[in-house]
């Protein structure tokens, strides 16, 4: 990659539990040139998405982890870029696991983010654990973080142990245990150093066509915008393969929902790229990886409040079948995560899911359960290819809890 190129090129995902320094940390690693994105597009991106762009650098004259920075210049004398990543920061309060699943469709790597000052694991870091190790996302790395509130280097030290001993046998198993303190921006080099040897950039078709998870859509025109002054909707998320440019011709599905006759169902959407916004920059071709803001000729309307997101973006013809209801292979844990760990139940027929699909959340009602299989009708369709991964979540008291793992047929 060349010097300048500073389109992310891997997403990586902050997870763990409320209040334990994810959003802190985001900012120590972001730096400060996050806020050169245009002002809709910053709106858009780091404020609605939670994602923030960060180019890890080195200092010629150093060894890591020591050369690792964030700072275009260290004692002036200027820094190279390693890579920009792109940080999708997921919300660790229980309520928004389900933003936290379909997050994690797009993660290529984790920061699972521990706060040493509070016994191990608390609810959401064993969730989230639970929910990484479901999509198979094992390139993990855990920050100690909030190290500076630790009593000495015994209590430390105690802490590390109880967290090698709550990643034993799960995913995170091995993983690399790196004490930091976000706040007061210590060992952030040491943390970059274990983030570049444990997830690197995955390979990646760029030569296919076109395919966009889409994870965010939004209305960025302000209240009062005049007619000739409105901009198009604008559409949020990662390429899994392909380039886009702009001027490209894209379908978006399943769409937007229609009404006729008291009937409801959802046509594809078609539309050109208007602009693109990669790594802070507009940009006139996107590559796969990180995060990218797409402006559409779209009516604002469709894309306002997120209503695009979990759709899928790609030249006409290209993109996975819209389904309203399909059969899953079902893999279920034995037990629910968390303190009360009841045991999980069969699925049953009638029975409401909340599945995440890709970047898609619907929910389905079961039509017909088998042992290892079940069949479901979607409130609201996806677009999905055959062998995707989905999290299968049931109602346990007042709220969806993930009990499992399904592959679509
Ligand atoms: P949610 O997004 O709500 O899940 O929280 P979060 O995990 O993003 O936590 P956030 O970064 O908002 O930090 C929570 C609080 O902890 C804030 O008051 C931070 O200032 C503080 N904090 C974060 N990192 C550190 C740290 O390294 N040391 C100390 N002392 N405080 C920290």
């Amino acid at each position: 990659m060349s010097n300048t190129n500073r389109q992310p090129e891997v997403n990586i995902g902050l997870v763990g539990h409320v209040d334990h320094g994810k959003t802190t940390l985001v900012q120590a690693l972001s730096g400060e040139w996050t806020d050169q994105h245009s002002e809709e597009m910053k709106r858009g991106i780091s404020i609605r998405l939670g994602y923030a762009d960060a180019t890890f650098r080195r200092r010629p004259d150093a060894d890591p982890p020591e050369c690792y920075t964030v700072e275009e210049s260290v004692d002036g004398e200027t820094t190279d870029v390693v890579r920009t990543v792109s940080f999708v920061d997921a919300p660790g309060h229980e309520t928004l696991m389900a933003t936290m699943l379909s997050g994690a469709s797009i993660m290529d790597g984790a920061v699972l983010v521990i706060g040493a000052n509070e016994p191990v694991p608390q609810a959401q870091t064993e969730e989230h654990l639970m929910a990484l190790d479901i999509i198979g996302i094992d390139n993990i790395v855990i920050a100690q973080n909030k190290i500076d509130l630790v009593r000495d280097r015994e209590a430390a030290m105690e802490n590390k142990r109880g967290i090698e001993a709550f990643i034993e046998g799960t995913v995170a198993e091995g993983a690399p245990i790196v004490p930091v303190s976000a706040q007061q921006e210590v060992n952030i080099d040491v943390l970059i150093d274990a983030i570049e040897r444990e997830i690197p950039t995955p390979e990646r078709d760029a030569d296919a066509d076109a395919r966009l998870q889409v994870a965010r859509s939004f209305d960025i025109n302000r209240p009062g915008t005049t007619a000739d002054g409105l901009m198009g909707g604008v559409i949020g998320g990662s390429l899994s393969q392909g380039r886009l440019h702009v001027e490209d011709e894209l379908e978006v599905r399943p769409g937007r929902e229609v009404e006729e006759g008291g009937q409801s169902e959802y046509r594809p959407v078609e539309t050109t790229v208007r602009s693109l916004q990669a790594g802070a920059e507009s940009v006139e071709e996107a590559t796969p990886g990180g995060l990218i803001g797409v402006g559409t000729g779209l009516d604002p309307s469709l894309t306002k409040g997120d209503a695009l997101a979990g759709q899928v973006a790609g030249p006409a013809g290209t993109l996975p079948p819209t389904r309203d209801s399909f059969v899953m292979d079902v893999d279920l844990l034995d037990r629910v995560v968390g303190e009360d760990a009841q045991e999980i139940e069969p699925i049953s027929t009638g029975e409401p899911l909340m599945l995440t699909v890709g970047t898609a959340t619907t929910v389905g009602s079961v039509t017909s359960a088998r042992d290892e299989e079940c069949e479901v009708a979607l409130k609201r369709p996806v677009c999905a290819p055959e062998g995707a991964k989905i999290a299968i979540n049931r109602r346990v008291g007042s709220r969806w809890r993930l009990i499992g793992v399904g592959t679509l047929r």
